[in-house]
């Protein structure tokens, strides 16, 4: 296949390295964005990296995305762009400052980002990752209110921007979110530039993180969702069931990768979100990992009432061809990750 230049950002990061390490298995040539040499640095001496033998790729910093013209060299010459990169509030957000912390990067940042792909005459394409949450009101989301009997996600729904102030992390992360793909909706129909947006909406992303060097560095990702069960954590006395979704880590990289096929129609939206329950989690470990839960390795005995978030999800294997991993999969890539280094750190 052709040699194509995609320019990818996040990639330091937990999912934005998996949609780098598909886009270098697909044989796609990449331009990593990082914000500084040190992060260049630790992700080129990274193994799995190291292990891709045709990957072809080279880094370009950019200390800040919220400065005009920020993105003007990075994307020269470049036909696609994955832009991944974004601030997650996991374990919430020490931040004083949650509107610049969460919404410079979803609106100054993606709109000099969108300016400098106009200005290179070059860009086809470009992958955003966006979130489920940007689809689904934050209170249904979370339990504070219930879903309606009707509710089915499909990806074209949007939401209006969240007003400030913000009163936390998580709501700070979701209205950036939702800001995210207005910001580009609303330029994209000002400007009318020669390339399109495909947005990619994921629910919880859950598999191997291939930047993890031990234990709690899982914690420190979405896949504390999991783990944070087989960790024990009890959720008895919460009354409304939280929505559950989770999408495998290897679909939503490969996906990032699939849409920039031109055979994908120009502005689509894909959400990604396999059927589970939250309680699933510990059941499946313990089916697939019975030794680990026997010996008592992690207590397994997490519990939280939830329920399926109703996702049509069928456009991703019809426009992409990709069949969504389950749970069992999510459970072999992460919790076997897991396993290992629980195991290593017990023996060092
Ligand atoms: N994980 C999930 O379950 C999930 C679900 C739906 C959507 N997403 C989306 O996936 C993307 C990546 O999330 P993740 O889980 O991989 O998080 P992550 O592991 O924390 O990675 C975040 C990435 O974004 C970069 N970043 C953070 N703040 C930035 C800023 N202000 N300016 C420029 N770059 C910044 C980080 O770069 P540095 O290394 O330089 O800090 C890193 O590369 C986000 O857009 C997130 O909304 C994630």
């Amino acid at each position: 296949m052709a040699r194509d230049l995609v320019v990818i950002t996040g990639a330091t990061g937990y999912v934005g390295f998996n949609c780098l390490r598909h886009a270098l298995l697909q044989g796609y040539r990449a331009r990593i964005v990082v914000r500084s040499q040190t992060k260049a640095d630790q992700l080129a001496a990274n193994p799995t990296l190291q292990g891709i033998k045709s990957a072809d790729y080279t880094f370009f910093v950019v200390p800040d995305f919220a400065v005009p013209d920020a993105f003007d060299e990075a994307v020269q010459d470049a036909r696609y762009v994955i832009h991944c990169a974004a601030p997650v509030p996991i374990g919430g957000s020490n931040s004083e400052d949650l509107e610049k912390t969460f919404f410079e990067p979803s609106t100054t940042a993606i709109t000099n980002l969108l300016t400098s792909c106009k200005k290179s005459g070059t860009v086809k394409r470009i992958a955003y990752t966006s979130s489920a949450i940007a689809l689904v009101p934050f209170p249904i989301a979370l339990g504070m209110e219930p879903a309606p009997a009707d509710l089915i996600i499909t990806g074209s729904e949007r939401l209006p921007d969240v007003p400030t102030p913000l009163p936390n992390a998580f709501v700070a992360y979701a209205a950036s979110k939702i800001a995210g793909v207005n910001t580009i909706e609303r330029w994209m129909a000002q400007e009318k530039p020669n390339f399109d947006v495909q947005k990619l909406f994921p629910t919880y992303v859950i598999g191997r993180d291939y930047l993890a060097t031990q234990s709690a560095d899982l914690f420190k990702t979405s896949n504390s969702a999991v783990l944070r069960f087989l960790a024990g954590e009890k959720n008895e006395d919460k009354d409304t069931p939280e929505a559950a979704g989770c999408a495998h880590a290897d679909d939503v990289g490969l996906a990032h990768v699939k849409v920039l096929d031109p055979g994908v129609p120009d502005n689509e939206s894909f959400v990604f979100s396999t059927a589970v329950l939250w309680n699933d989690f510990p059941k499946v470990t313990a089916e697939r990992f019975p030794e680990a839960v026997r010996k008592g390795l992690f207590p397994n005995t997490g519990t939280l009432k939830s329920f399926v978030l109703p996702v049509d999800n069928s456009k991703i294997e019809r426009l992409l061809g990709i069949k969504l991993k389950g749970a069992e999969e999510m459970v072999d890539s992460l919790v076997g990750q897991y396993i290992e280094f629980l195991e290593k750190e017990q023996k060092a």
